[in-house]
């Protein structure tokens, strides 16, 4: 397991603090990187800050709302100031906010989930890809979605953040890859059981109907994301770049 090792590395994940993210930053920080957790709620932040701690890893948390850009720069600046680097950024943080035809989607609706979905990725990218650029190394994991791959009805915001993740994640590492040592992958998951996917997986209707599309015949758990993030983050993944790894029970194979 030696090369999956992140001792002395030290990460960002955006929305560690509950669901994916939280399984996430927790298998980071066993892995032995030092983990900077960024989202709005403190409490749970606070918690997952512990539970990391309690399993021997090293975290803390920064209050960060990723809809406002002097977060973000903010949140780069105290991590640089703090640990002088960033090796691994994991651009989790996303919100799914509504699903109704696209006729109805108010520019506000849409203008909200662009901005945390995608806008806060790229200016992270950005001052984060800096940061490693300077340093000349880094690994950077985007967490998209199946949405971004292929259309689902009723989430045109959502598909079209994730979509556009995706190329974003294909635009940096052919930039930062070869002159920079930076790999740039995206994980796009499919329907998995945290507080996003709800609100669907209450409705015993939406929720056959979506059962039907996934080979593996139930919804993802979230640390079934995580074998994927390690992988990209790793030393050893340093040849795969400007990837897309589905991790879906199958659903985009059809
Ligand atoms: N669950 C799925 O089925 C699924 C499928 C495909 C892709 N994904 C993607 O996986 C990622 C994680 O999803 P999840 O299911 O774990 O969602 P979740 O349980 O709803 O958690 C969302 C996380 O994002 C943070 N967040 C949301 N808005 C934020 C903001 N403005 N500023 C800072 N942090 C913010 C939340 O923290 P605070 O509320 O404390 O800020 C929370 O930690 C998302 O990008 C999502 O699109 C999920």
């Amino acid at each position: 397991m030696e090369c999956f090792g992140l001792r002395n590395k030290i990460a960002i994940v955006t929305g560690g603090n509950r669901g994916i993210g939280k399984a996430i930053a927790l298998a980071l920080g066993k892995a032995g990187a030092d983990v900077v957790l960024a989202a709005r709620n403190t409490k749970l932040l606070e918690k997952t800050v512990e539970e990391i701690r309690a399993a021997g890893g090293e975290a803390f948390g920064i209050k960060c709302d990723l809809g406002r850009e002097k977060d973000i720069l903010s949140l780069v600046e105290n991590v640089v100031h703090r640990y002088g680097k960033i090796d691994i950024l994991v651009n989790n943080a996303g919100i799914s906010p509504f699903v109704k035809r696209s006729e109805e989607v108010e520019k506000e609706e849409w203008e909200d989930v662009l901005r945390v979905n995608l806008t806060a990725p790229f200016l992270l990218c950005r001052q984060a890809g800096r940061v490693m650029i300077e340093n000349g190394w880094g690994r950077i994991i985007n967490i998209a979605s199946i949405g971004g791959v292929i259309g689902l009805p009723r989430q045109i915001a959502y598909c079209v953040a994730k979509a556009g993740l995706i190329e974003m994640t294909k635009v940096l590492a052919l930039e930062w890859t070869r002159k920079h040592q930076i790999t740039v992958n995206a994980v796009a998951p499919g329907y998995v059981a945290t507080d996003l996917t709800e609100g669907m997986r209450s409705s015993e209707v939406i929720s056959n109907n979506l059962l039907r599309r996934i080979p593996a015949g139930r919804f993802g758990e979230a640390h079934e994301i995580v074998g994927a993030v390690l992988y990209f983050a790793s030393e050893d993944a340093g040849y795969t770049t400007g990837a897309v790894l589905t991790v879906d029970g199958g659903w985009t194979a059809a």
